[in-house]
C-alpha cells in the first residue's frame, strides 16, 4: 500500500522490547511553550470533544489536552454532533476496555461520513500498542490522527498536520524521557484537582501493560509539584489527589537529591489545602517513614488505596509483585497501629493463570482479615506482550466469574458492616453537588472517600459540613445535616 510510505514521516513504531530496556539517560525537564502563532487561532469558532476511558491518569491527561485545545481557540462541544475534533483517550488495561474503543470507532465512521471535516483522533494507552496502531491503520482508515502518551504536548503540531494532511497522522514515541512542565489544564470542577507527581511505571507486574504504555518512572521535581499545589490552594481548591502508578517510587529517579514520597507528603502537609489524597501506592515501597508522616494527619486523609492483587504468595510471585501475603499483612498491621481509624481499599485480580481454588480462598481470607471498606475487582485479562500472556490462561471463564462473584459478595458484606459502624456518628463531608438521582438531595464525601447523601440548601455546595449518619447502606451513607464546618484536618 502506497500510503504507508507517508505514515513513516510521523510513525515511530511502538516497540515493547525496546520499552523494557529502560534507558539510563537522565530525565529532561522541558517547558511547554506558548502555542506558535499559526496554530494559536486554528481552533477559533470550532469545538472539541474528548472521550476518556481508563484511570485517573487518563482523566488528568484529558484535562491537559483540553487546556492545549482551548489555547488554540477551540471551545468545548456540547455533544458529538457539534464537535469539529473528537479525541478518544483510550485505556489498554483489559481486553474489554479495548473492545469498547473499537466499537466506538466503528460507530463514529457514520459521523465522519456526515461531516468529512471532522478530525477523529485516538490517543492514550492503546495508541502505545503496535498491534492497536496496525489494526487502526488497517480497519479504521478514516481515523485522522493517532498519538501516544508521550506526545500529548505535541498536540498543536499533530492537529495542524491532521488538518492539512490527507493521510492518517501517526506519532507514537516508544521512548520516553521528558517531564513536560507548564502544561495548560482545564479543571472543570473547582473543588477537587488531580496533580501528577510522577509518570510511568518500572514495576513490570507480569500481567500489566502499563509499564509499556506509560514508559519508565519519571518524577516531577518537588518544587514544580509544590508550586502547582500552592496555586490550587490559592484558587480555592479543597482537595487534591496526587497521581502516579506507583507513588511510593517517587523521587527514586532523582540523581541530584535525596527526596522521597514521604518527604513530599510532609511538605504538602504544610500547604493550606484541606484534603490531600494519593493514588496508587504499591505495597512493596510503602516504608515506615511514610506511615509516620501519614499518621500526622492534618490534611493527609486517613484513607489508603493499597492494591494487593492476590492473597496467595505463590500467585503474588507469579505476578512479580515482589511481596508476600505475610509482608502485606504486616504492612497493614503497621498502618492500622499508626492510624487506627484508617480506611483501606484495594484492587484484586481473580483467575490469574494457574490460580487454584485454595489459592483463591487465600485471597478471600486476606480480605476477611484486612477488612477492606471496598475494592476494585477484576477478572484476569491477558495482555499481548506481557510475561503472563505466555503463561497458560487455564482457569475457565465460568470459574473466574464465580470467583469474582464470591469475592464481591464478601466485600459487600464487609462494606455493609463497616458502614453500619458509622451509624449515629458525625462525619465531615465536602459537599460536591446535587445527588445524581434526586436534585433535592446533596452529595459529598468523607475524608475516607465515602459518598454521603443528605438534604440541605444548595449554597452548601463547595463547603465542608457536619453530617450525622443515620442510614448507612452497603456502598453509600445517608445522613442529616447537623452543622457547617471548617475543614477540621482530623477525624472522619
Ligand atoms: N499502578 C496500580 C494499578 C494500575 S492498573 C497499582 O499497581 O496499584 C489498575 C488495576 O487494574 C490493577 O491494580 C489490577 O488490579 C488491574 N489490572 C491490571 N492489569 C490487569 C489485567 N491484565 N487483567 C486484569 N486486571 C488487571
Ligand atoms: Fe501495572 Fe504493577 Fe505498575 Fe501497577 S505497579 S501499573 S499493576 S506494573
Ligand atoms: Fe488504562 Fe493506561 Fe490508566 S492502560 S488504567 S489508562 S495508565
Amino acid at each position: 500500500m502506497g500510503q504507508e510510505k507517508d505514515y513513516s514521516r510521523y510513525f515511530v513504531a511502538p516497540d515493547l522490547k525496546a520499552a523494557k530496556k529502560r534507558s539510563k539517560d537522565g530525565v529532561r525537564v522541558i517547558r511547554f511553550e506558548d502555542i506558535p502563532e499559526p496554530m494559536r487561532d486554528a481552533g477559533r469558532g470550532k469545538k472539541y470533544l474528548i472521550v476518556t476511558y481508563g484511570c485517573q491518569m487518563n482523566v488528568h491527561d484529558s484535562e491537559t489536552m483540553a487546556g492545549i485545545l482551548e489555547q488554540m481557540g477551540y471551545e468545548p462541544a456540547a455533544g458529538e454532533e457539534d464537535a469539529d475534533v473528537i479525541l478518544l483517550n483510550t485505556c489498554a488495561i483489559r481486553e474489554n476496555a479495548e473492545d469498547k474503543v473499537f466499537g466506538e470507532l466503528g460507530r463514529l465512521k457514520q459521523r465522519k461520513l456526515e461531516k468529512p471535516g471532522l478530525i477523529l483522533g485516538v490517543c492514550g494507552c492503546m495508541s502505545q500498542e503496535e498491534v492497536v496502531v496496525n489494526r487502526i491503520l488497517r480497519s479504521y482508515p478514516y481515523v485522522d490522527l493517532i498519538f501516544g502518551t508521550h506526545n500529548i504536548h505535541r498536540l498543536p503540531h499533530l492537529l495542524m498536520n491532521a488538518l492539512f494532511s490527507k493521510e492518517m497522522v501517526v506519532e507514537v514515541w516508544s521512548k520516553e524521557g521528558d517531564v513536560v512542565e507548564n502544561l495548560p489544564k482545564v479543571r472543570r470542577d473547582g473543588l477537587k484537582a488531580w496533580v501528577n507527581i510522577m509518570y510511568g511505571c518500572d514495576k513490570f507486574c507480569t500481567y500489566c501493560i502499563v509499564p509499556y504504555t506509560r514508559g519508565k518512572e519519571r518524577s516531577r521535581r518537588p518544587e514544580d509539584v509544590l508550586a502547582e499545589i500552592r496555586d490550587l490552594a490559592r484558587k480555592g481548591y479543597k482537595e487534591i489527589t496526587l497521581l502516579g502508578q506507583n507513588v511510593n517510587a517517587y523521587g527514586k529517579d532523582f540523581t541530584d537529591r535525596d527526596y522521597t514520597f514521604a518527604d513530599l507528603m510532609d511538605d504538602v502537609r504544610k500547604i493550606g489545602i484541606p484534603r490531600v489524597r494519593f493514588t496508587t501506592s504499591h505495597p512493596r515501597d510503602f516504608d515506615d517513614r511514610l506511615i509516620e508522616v501519614l499518621a500526622k494527619r492534618g490534611n493527609l486523609v486517613e484513607h489508603i488505596h493499597l492494591p494487593v492483587q492476590s492473597g496467595n504468595s505463590q500467585i503474588l510471585k507469579l505476578m512479580a509483585r515482589k511481596y508476600t501475603r505475610e509482608h502485606y499483612l504486616e504492612l497493614v498491621r503497621k498502618i492500622k497501629e499508626a492510624i487506627p481509624d484508617v480506611v483501606l481499599t484495594t484492587d484484586i485480580i481473580v483467575g490469574f493463570p494457574g490460580e487454584t481454588e485454595e489459592q483463591f480462598e487465600d485471597t478471600l481470607s486476606l480480605v476477611r482479615e484486612v477488612e477492606f471498606d471496598s475494592a476494585f475487582t477484576f477478572i484476569y485479562s491477558p495482555r499481548e506482550g506481557t510475561p503472563a500472556a505466555k503463561m497458560q490462561d487455564d482457569v475457565p471463564m465460568e470459574v473466574k466469574k464465580e470467583r469474582l462473584d464470591r469475592l464481591n459478595r464478601l466485600l459487600a458484606e464487609i462494606g455493609r458492616r463497616k458502614n453500619e459502624a458509622l451509624r449515629g456518628q458525625v462525619v465531615e463531608v465536602l459537599v460536591e453537588g446535587e445527588s445524581k438521582k434526586d436534585p433535592n438531595v446533596l452529595s459529598g464525601r468523607t475524608r475516607t472517600n465515602k459518598l454521603v447523601h443528605f438534604r440541605g440548601p444548595k449554597h452548601l455546595i463547595g463547603q465542608f459540613v457536619k453530617i450525622r449518619i443515620d442510614d448507612p447502606q452497603t456502598w453509600t451513607l445517608r445522613g442529616t445535616l447537623v452543622g457547617e464546618a471548617s475543614a477540621t484536618g482530623a477525624g472522619a
